[in-house]
């Protein structure tokens, strides 16, 4: 009779955040200012100008929210290092109250049970840097990145097993140079390119540099990853789907998890002129790269289609929650988003799709053979606190279920998930929709408007979640 399928015992269950989202305190205990500190002061680059400066004021509670993932039974937390609260400058002279504040939090983690998963860079780049040499368009980034790297090693790494390198490289460049619409702000996709592979050689480098100082640890990227689907099975359109899963997946995927770019992709950038420029050693370096997990940021699959040479180009992204007002994207001569009619989406257009969750991870397993670890997935939504103080958030649990059912199939057919981290544990500040976007399992009263008493309220789901927690993935 057929085997029960289960979650392995060791499951890590757990939540995430990232440093600019949650704490606040942007400017305390010696921190300096982050590229975002200051591009979400320029007007008009964020959903009613919203910006970190107190975000969720985790920095000061958070013992309180500490207690909260205790309560519910977590067994994982993710957060990130705010690289200039460690160095305000980037690099120099180190600030030691940045380094306690993350001693606190991580003692604090494990004095509760719950392993901590601690993210090195999620986009909040010192400001310093990006003034004194451009950031990511300079390869100083990749000796000051190591640097800040082997500081946090050095400090946690006795303490803190599970690392990731880099947060979604991918959605964060594309947005950086492409749609302008993370720091630095440009439009280039040569500049893209370049600055695309500084990155991954500063990944490779900081992976290399973790193996002498954490033997013992485990590291490896998080990746946005929307596999890929054909609109139809007309040879055009499945070109047109390959062309994606090369340029939108493979791209970054191969580069990460067997050191080199895929060769069509590189070949065509070549005769574009915008292929990045290969210095002396680069090569070898993406080799010393390879991580222990691939970590998966997973919220939708996209579909293509094909896109002639003078077809759609960037379209506008939905960052208001008004439905419907996603516009196509693409790149002419070789791709085209097109929505998939079989599939629901979000108030911001987002594709619902927990089959694709079990599709893509067999993907990475079947090309790469490397382990698995969901570092975020979840649901982006209005949430309405009610009367009686309570947040009914059925279809956040919906969402969470349907996903976790095929994280279940997908072990069953042979990926090796280590875990979980719903993205988020509390709501927070997303980047550039403000706070009506809701994705915790703990509601923060405050909005755009108003921090109000920033009380800290367990929805529906946060119950729902604890008792998947307890039975391991049995009752979901
Ligand atoms: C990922 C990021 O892109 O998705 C998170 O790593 C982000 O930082 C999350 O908040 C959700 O995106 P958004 O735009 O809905 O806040």
């Amino acid at each position: 009779h057929e085997q029960k399928k289960a979650f392995p015992t060791d499951f890590l269950w757990g939540s995430a955040s990232a440093a600019y989202q949650v704490e606040g305190a942007w400017d305390e205990d010696g921190k300096g200012p982050s590229m975002w500190d200051s591009f979400t002061k320029i007007p008009g680059k964020t959903f009613k100008g919203t910006n970190g400066d107190v975000a969720v004021d985790h920095y000061h509670r958070y013992k309180e929210d500490i207690a909260l993932m205790a309560q519910q039974g977590l067994k994982a937390y993710r957060f990130s290092i705010s690289w200039p609260r460690i160095y305000p400058q980037g690099k120099g002279e180190v600030n030691e109250a940045g380094l306690i504040f993350y001693d606190q939090l991580i003692d604090e983690l494990l004095a509760n049970q719950i392993e901590p998963v601690l993210t090195l860079y999620h986009w909040d780049a010192p400001q310093a840097l990006a003034d004194e040499y451009g950031a990511w368009e300079s390869r100083e980034m990749i000796e000051d990145f190591n640097q800040y790297c082997i500081t946090l090693y050095k400090r946690y790494g006795d303490r803190v097993k599970y690392w990731v390198s880099l947060n979604e490289q991918n959605y964060n460049s594309n947005h950086a140079f492409i749609t302008a619409m993370h720091p630095p702000g440009v439009h280039d996709r040569k500049r893209f390119y370049e600055a695309n592979h500084i990155a991954f050689l500063a990944n490779a480098k900081a992976i290399e540099s973790f193996r002498h100082y954490v033997p013992n640890g485990k590291i490896g990227p998080s990746f946005a990853y929307s596999p890929s689907y054909p609109a139809s099975s007309q040879p055009r359109d499945m070109l047109a789907y390959e062309n994606a899963e090369e340029f939108q997946n493979n791209w970054w995927l191969d580069t990460y998890c067997l050191g080199h770019y895929p060769q069509v992709a590189l070949r065509y950038l070549e005769e574009h002129g915008l292929a990045p420029t290969f210095e002396k050693g680069d090569i070898e370096l993406l080799t010393k790269g390879i991580p222990d997990f691939v970590g998966v940021n997973y919220y939708q699959t996209i579909t293509y289609e094909f896109n002639p040479i003078d077809g759609v180009a960037e379209g506008k992204m939905n960052t208001t929650g008004q439905k419907g007002s996603n516009e196509d994207t693409g790149r002419p001569g070789l791709y085209k988003t097109k929505p998939n009619t079989h599939l629901e989406t979000s108030n911001w257009d987002w594709a619902i799709d927990p089959i694709g969750l079990r599709i893509g991870l067999r993907r990475i397993t079947s090309r790469y053979g490397l382990p698995v670890f969901i570092t975020e997935n979840g649901l982006g939504e209005f949430d309405k606190l009610e009367a009686d103080g309570s947040i009914q958030d059925d279809y956040r649990i919906d969402y969470l279920r349907s996903h976790l059912e095929q994280c279940r199939e997908a072990i069953a057919d042979g990926v090796d998930l280590i875990g979980y981290c719903s993205w988020s544990f509390t709501d927070l500040l997303s980047w550039l929709n403000g706070y009506q976007k809701r994705y915790g399992f703990v509601y923060i009263n405050r909005d755009e408007d108003s921090e109000k008493d920033m009380r800290r309220i367990p929805k529906k789901s946060y119950y729902w979640y604890q008792q998947v927690i307890e039975s391991n993935g049995e009752q979901l």
